[in-house]
């Protein structure tokens, strides 16, 4: 007998209305528009005001996702969000969108693994349905970044904006199969990128903040270098993992840190330009949401088409990086056309 598979029924997003520019951060730190464009890529991203939080973005962009797939949310049965930026510690960010959502048959926790969140929380997704124990899941990424980005430094402040994406995972298609995942991490190098500050480490001090702690801070060479490495070995094992070669593949669908981070990925695992899905010009490096934001932006587009494989991978804070196939079975109108 045939084992389970997990779906992704249906994407939701939400991006908040402020848009922050190139042309506006030069004049809150010493840049350019044309230092950026040629360094990352970014043009502008999107930014949640002062009252807008990880929770209610994260609600948004469930609601319409659940919406899509016509489900009460009274039939969710686990609310897993990955963020880096949670409304509180705790409780968890997955509990807020509980309570919003009124889904309260569901079970709800947030996981961490940074830019890498919606691979992680894919994964544990596909486990569920695989194993039987849940029939309804809620992916949700969610990050307000903005909130933890130090608009005084030029190295950092260029590169991240807000946004929240969810998939709803059920155990029947049509939808994307999630299929071969391949994840990884490297502890070793947690100090390149890390908030320093709010943990028990260093709880909060007028020193914390007085010496701008509660700030990300990121040794961005050193990242980058590790992003290509490893996003590309997480890429290659997928894909031979799943029985496939990089001629198969119908899209790369990357994080979005930096197109030149994308181009590298892409040129190492000879995937052609065209079949590459960039939308870093406009929103910035979302963390655990640009992946969904990108699927999203592909189902507008119609890119996305019965048979195609998609190659997901990311790379992030911890070191974290995952890579997972998804399969296209049937018509993923996602909603759109409704
Ligand atoms: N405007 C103008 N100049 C700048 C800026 C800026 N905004 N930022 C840095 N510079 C300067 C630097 O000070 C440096 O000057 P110096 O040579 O006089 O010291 C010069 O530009 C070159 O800096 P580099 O660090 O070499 O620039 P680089 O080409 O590496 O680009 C960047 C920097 C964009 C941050 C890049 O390193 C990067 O994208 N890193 C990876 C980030 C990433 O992928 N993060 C993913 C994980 S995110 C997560 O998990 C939340």
């Amino acid at each position: 007998m045939m084992g389970k598979k997990a779906y992704i029924s249906a994407v939701g997003t939400y991006l908040p209305k402020k848009i922050l520019t190139n042309q506006d951060l030069e004049k809150l730190v010493d840049t350019t528009n044309e230092w950026i464009v040629s360094r990352t890529g970014m043009k502008e991203r999107h930014i949640a005001d002062d009252c807008e939080y990880t929770s209610d973005m994260g609600t948004k962009a469930a609601k319409i996702a659940l919406d899509r797939a016509k489900l009460n949310p009274l039939e969710v049965d686990v609310i897993i969000v990955a963020t880096l930026s949670p409304d509180y510690s705790f409780p968890s960010t997955a509990c807020l969108i509980q309570a919003e959502l009124g889904a309260k048959n569901a079970a709800a926790f947030d996981i961490q693994a940074a830019c890498t969140g919606m691979i992680y929380a894919l994964s544990i997704g596909k486990s569920f349905i695989e194993s039987g124990m849940y029939k309804n899941i809620l992916i949700i990424a969610s990050e307000k970044l903005s909130a933890i980005t130090d608009y005084k430094d030029r190295n950092t402040c260029i590169l991240f904006g807000d946004g929240a994406a969810a998939c709803l995972i059920r155990g029947e298609g049509p939808g994307l199969k999630i299929g071969m995942v391949s994840l990884g991490a490297d502890g070793e190098q947690s100090g390149l990128l890390y908030l320093p500050a709010g943990g028990c480490r260093n709880p909060a001090t007028v020193e914390t903040v007085t010496q701008r702690m509660h700030y990300l801070k990121m040794d961005g060479k050193e990242v980058f270098r590790h992003a290509v490495r490893r996003m590309e070995s997480a890429a290659a094992s997928c894909i031979s993992d799943a029985g496939l070669d990089s001629s198969n593949i119908s899209y790369l669908v990357p994080h979005q840190a930096n197109a030149r981070i994308i181009d590298a990925i892409a040129k190492r695992c000879e995937i052609p330009a065209e079949k590459v899905i960039n939308v870093v010009q406009h929103y910035g490096n979302t963390s655990a949401s640009s992946i969904g934001l990108a699927l999203e932006k592909m189902s507008i587009e119609n890119k996305i088409k019965d048979k195609d494989h998609l190659l997901l991978v990311a790379f992030g804070a911890g070191l974290t990086w995952g890579s997972l196939i998804l399969t296209v079975e049937g018509d993923f109108a996602n909603g759109t056309s409704s």
